[in-house]
């Protein structure tokens, strides 16, 4: 197994990890939403940053890194400035995901922890926090595209 071997292992192992927590942490806080039971919002959307702290940002470290290493530098086997375009692609996906996954999704949760740990009668926050996830899961879905079919 060559060294280029190794850096493909870790990125598709990490692209797993990554996408495969999207429609989990989805289905989780939908439930947890649906029960309207606030302490059990807290609790759970508490218990979820401390996974995602521990899954979702290594392994994007991980999938950049080694995405990076395979387009560019001594071991590259592919292009980051030229066709096929995915490694360039799938960087600019990345970077949107990260900008929804890492700080719009996180606020929208903030915002529904801090109603349910306030106790109010309100309506909940955040309530479109359901269309970001989707639009996250539908960029997941895309990046794997255009890393499998490569179109350009
Ligand atoms: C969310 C982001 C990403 C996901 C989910 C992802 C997923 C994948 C998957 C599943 C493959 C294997 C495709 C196959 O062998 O048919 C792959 C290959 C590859 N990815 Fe990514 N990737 C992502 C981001 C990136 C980034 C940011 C780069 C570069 C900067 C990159 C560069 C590459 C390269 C060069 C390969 C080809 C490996 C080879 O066939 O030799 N990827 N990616």
């Amino acid at each position: 197994m060559e060294f280029y071997d190794g850096l493909k292992l870790i990125h598709v192992l990490a692209a797993m990890f990554l996408i495969g927590t999207i429609p989990f942490d989805y289905l989780l806080v939908r439930r947890v939403l649906a029960a309207r039971d606030p302490s059990r919002i807290a609790k759970t959307l508490d218990d979820l940053e401390w996974v995602e702290n521990r899954i979702a940002i290594p392994t994007a470290g991980f999938l950049l890194l080694s995405g990076l290493l395979m387009s560019w530098g001594p071991w590259a086997r592919w292009s980051l400035f030229g066709a096929p375009w995915f490694p360039t692609v799938g960087l600019g996906l990345l970077v949107v995901m990260l900008i929804v996954f890492a700080a719009i999704l996180p606020a929208k949760y903030k915002a529904i922890r801090a109603w349910a740990n306030g106790g109010s009668q309100a309506q909940m926050p955040a309530k479109d926090w359901q269309a970001w996830s989707f639009l996250g899961m539908a960029l997941g879905l895309t990046v794997v595209y255009f890393m499998v079919v490569r179109p350009f």
